[in-house]
């Protein structure tokens, strides 16, 4: 709801928690001259952070692809999420953890000797979309604008530059929808600006394979083991975006909206009822429930 505070008071800077509004980061940051970082964005239940353990092996992921190293083993980020969580007494919340890789010996792109990363965590208040939006979907619209070639900055890296996606979610206000599924330089689909994204066609559970050059999401790989364990028929694979327009339902995951319905891709409206997806919906609470045993309001 709109009455939520922006900011929460602590945040967590390089060792410790500091209140956030009073945080700093040096101008010479690399963060800020380049957009040299990575980051992971979880959701909190009940106060609990969901699958915290693959988030931190992402973020690893990331760092390793981009020759970062990352000043704090995982398990010791996982504490931080915690403490953040804690401190701010959040119970369902979105945390953003950012890496950096700090500020280099002079301000040039190449001078990376004696860094020493940035990190910070903060969380927000967030419980997920509007419960409408879950049960009657959104709008999306294809963006103009492509997915980064793999060859390029690979999808698969969660940097800090979300230039790309900003540009596709402006088309996207642009047109007046909520959110915008991008293709990727060959015209296949990709994946939302913070999502992936799902689509069911004649039955069948339909989402961009890894090749696509996408972000490998959390939330997209518990949604391909519930549907094959439910005993769906699902397919990983490169879709025109004809395949997804034609879908009988489609849906965007991500940490923050878990199952998020499409009602409508540009101009083609998807039937209201979405038996697949509702199924789906339910059955990722059910783990969410099962792993954090949460009383927050899923
Ligand atoms: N974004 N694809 C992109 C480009 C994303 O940014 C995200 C997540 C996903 C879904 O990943 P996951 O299921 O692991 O959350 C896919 C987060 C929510 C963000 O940018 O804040």
């Amino acid at each position: 709801g709109g009455a939520e505070p922006q900011f929460t008071k602590w945040a967590w800077l390089n060792g410790r928690l500091v209140p956030a509004a009073r945080a700093a980061v040096p101008v010479f940051d690399r963060g800020l001259l380049f957009g040299d970082g990575i980051y992971e964005t979880v959701r909190t239940y009940g106060g609990k952070v969901f699958r915290a353990r693959s988030h931190l092996a992402r973020l690893a992921a990331s760092a390793a692809r981009i020759e970062l190293r990352l000043p704090y083993p995982p398990r010791a980020l996982e504490a931080v999420m915690a403490r953040v969580v804690a401190a701010n007494r959040l119970s369902d919340a979105r945390v953003r953890l950012v890496v950096t890789r700090g500020v280099g010996a002079s301000p040039d792109l190449g001078a990376i000797a004696r860094t020493r990363p940035t990190v910070l965590v903060y969380a927000t208040p967030y419980a997920g979309p509007a419960e409408a939006d879950r049960l009657n979907g959104v709008r999306a619209i294809l963006a103009r604008t492509a997915r980064n070639h793999r060859r390029a900055l690979d999808p698969a890296i969660k940097s800090l530059n979300l230039l790309n996606s900003f540009l596709a979610k402006r088309e996207a206000a642009r047109a007046g929808a909520r959110d915008a599924v991008l293709l990727n330089p060959d015209g296949f689909v990709a994946e939302g600006t913070a999502s992936n994204v799902f689509f069911v066609r004649r039955g069948t559970l339909c989402t961009p394979a890894l090749e696509a050059g996408i972000l490998e999401g959390i939330t997209r790989g518990i949604v391909l083991d519930l549907a094959r364990r439910l005993g769906f028929r699902v397919r990983e694979g490169l879709f025109r975006p004809a395949a997804l327009l034609a879908a009988e339902e489609a849906f965007l995951t991500a940490s923050t909206i878990e199952l998020l319905p499409l009602a409508a891709l540009g101009a083609r409206r998807y039937p209201a009822s979405r038996p697949v997806t509702r199924v789906l919906q339910s059955a990722y609470r059910v783990t969410v429930l099962d792993e954090l045993g949460s009383r927050s309001r899923a």
